[in-house]
């Protein structure tokens, strides 16, 4: 039987990744004055994004999710967050058109702070500092000073989550999402990339499809669906003093739903089933996510399915596997048939980027064929195993940055130290993200010709 659930019940277990706050009297200050600030999103979006990943969870749908490793206060800027916006948008349109289904937008944004850490310390030459964990903790610069953790951080945090989800739903709202603005972004993308041949196709298609629509009398005027988009946040639930704060009974229902963000999700190094980070998300009602790595065994993933998700509900759980992509043919078999065999609801997500970073030039990177390799062993294991490969979850921007290398621009290792931003892992640029669309619908129309000739046979 499990224990009574409270928002702070995960204080009595074990945790891993906690900060070492020196002034504990003023974390408590701090934790108490976010729990007097208004949530920053509603339990009835949470609730709508659960329904809609109840049908990727079903099979009629796609889950895209993507943003930063980590937001930063100095990257705080409407540019950035409307480039991130743009840069999504085109990805979702093409990947719409690639599944023939619904595509399910969740951001890692406005609120993706808090990072885990594989060491604790950092050590350059002779000095060693705590780590950096996230501009809601610590500061990024390397000195002593900068790298104690400070619980007024955590009110800068939520401030800029606030205006960015400001800006994000009059974004989604105000008539920017329009379909006719993505698909103009998109022709600009095609033309400009050095395989514009190889992406016409695709995009001629979604050209033609849109003429045909406005030639019958659909347009954004008269269909609100064309100019509007539903947008969703995420983040991972670290810090869980934060999230507690935020944690608030849903009037209507008379559940908990922390409103920090609509789907939250546990990381890979927090994941331990008797531990605070289960403990504290088995309680609310959001969307879950759990980051599934190659030490997951198919037992243990069993054991916190029934901890998260106890009544077998679709859309509740999403299982985020990052095995790296020389790893996922190993791993990622198992734990499809562990699930399917216990009748257990999952969206089943593909993460291509925390299992292939490497080192190169002294840069933390991931190699864009690489990521595309794991995405595309991802599609072709669920084929094979009968499930529904229902979503990516990636790091991206919609900024010009060389984080990641390759990629149609073929980025190389010395390309590197150009326009290197991000504050934790390597991201995808726009570009690179936008190629990973246009690679996986291919892909996607190729599986789906394929069925519908096994149909036909
Ligand atoms: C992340 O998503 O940034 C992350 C740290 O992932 P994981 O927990 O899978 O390592
Ligand atoms: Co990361």
């Amino acid at each position: 039987m499990a224990q009574t659930w409270t928002p702070n019940s995960w204080r009595q277990k074990p945790i891993q990744q906690v900060p070492d706050y020196p002034d504990h009297t003023a974390l408590e200050a701090v934790e108490g004055r976010l729990a007097k600030f208004p949530p920053l999103v509603f339990a009835g979006e949470a609730r709508r994004l659960k329904s809609a990943l109840a049908n990727v969870a079903e099979g009629r749908g796609f889950l895209l999710q993507g943003g930063d490793c980590a937001e930063s206060f100095a990257e705080h800027g409407a540019d950035t967050i409307r480039d991130f916006f743009r840069a999504f948008l085109q990805m979702a349109v093409v990947l719409t058109f690639g599944a023939q289904q619904p595509v399910v937008k969740v951001g890692r944004i406005a609120g993706q702070f808090a990072k885990p850490r594989s060491s604790g310390i950092e050590k350059q030459g002779d000095v060693t500092l705590p780590s950096y964990r996230g501009d809601i903790i610590n500061g990024i610069e390397f000195t002593e000073q900068a790298r104690v953790p400070n619980p007024e951080r955590q009110i800068m945090a939520y401030r800029q989550s606030a205006a960015t989800l400001n800006l994000l739903r009059a974004f989604a709202m105000g008539g920017y999402a329009n379909l006719e603005n993505v698909h103009q972004w998109m022709l600009g993308f095609v033309k400009d990339s050095p395989q514009a041949e190889r992406y016409r196709k695709l995009a001629d298609r979604i050209s033609e499809t849109m003429d045909f629509m406005k030639a019958i009398g659909i347009t954004s005027e008269n269909h609100p669906s064309l100019r509007e988009t539903d947008f969703f946040t995420s983040h991972e639930a670290l810090l869980l003093g934060f999230e507690q704060a935020l944690t608030r009974v849903d009037s209507t229902s008379g559940d908990w739903y922390a409103t920090s963000g609509h789907m939250i999700w546990i990381g890979d190094r927090t994941r331990q089933p008797d531990h605070a980070h289960v403990e504290y998300c088995r309680g609310i009602k959001n969307p879950l996510g759990l980051k599934c790595g190659p030490s997951l065994t198919a037992d243990g993933l069993l054991e916190l399915i029934d901890l998260l998700n106890p009544a077998n509900e679709a859309g509740r759980l999403t299982l985020i596997c990052r095995f790296g992509h020389d790893k996922v043919a190993e791993h990622l078999p198992r734990l499809i048939r562990a699930v399917e065999r216990e009748g257990k609801k999952v969206v089943w997500s593909c993460d291509p980027m925390h299992g292939n970073t490497i080192t190169l030039n002294n840069y933390k990177t991931r190699p864009f064929e690489r990521i595309l390799s794991e995405v595309e062993s991802f599609f072709q294991i669920h084929r094979a195993e009968g499930s529904h490969p229902g979503g990516i979850h990636i790091e991206m921007t919609g900024n010009d940055v060389t984080e990641c290398t390759g990629g149609a621009r073929a980025l190389s290792g010395d390309d590197l130290a150009d326009r290197y931003h991000t504050h934790c892992d390597p991201r995808l640029n726009a570009d690179q993200a936008l190629e990973l669309a246009f690679l996986l619908a291919e892909r996607m129309k190729g599986g789906r010709d394929e069925k519908k000739m096994a149909v036909n046979a």
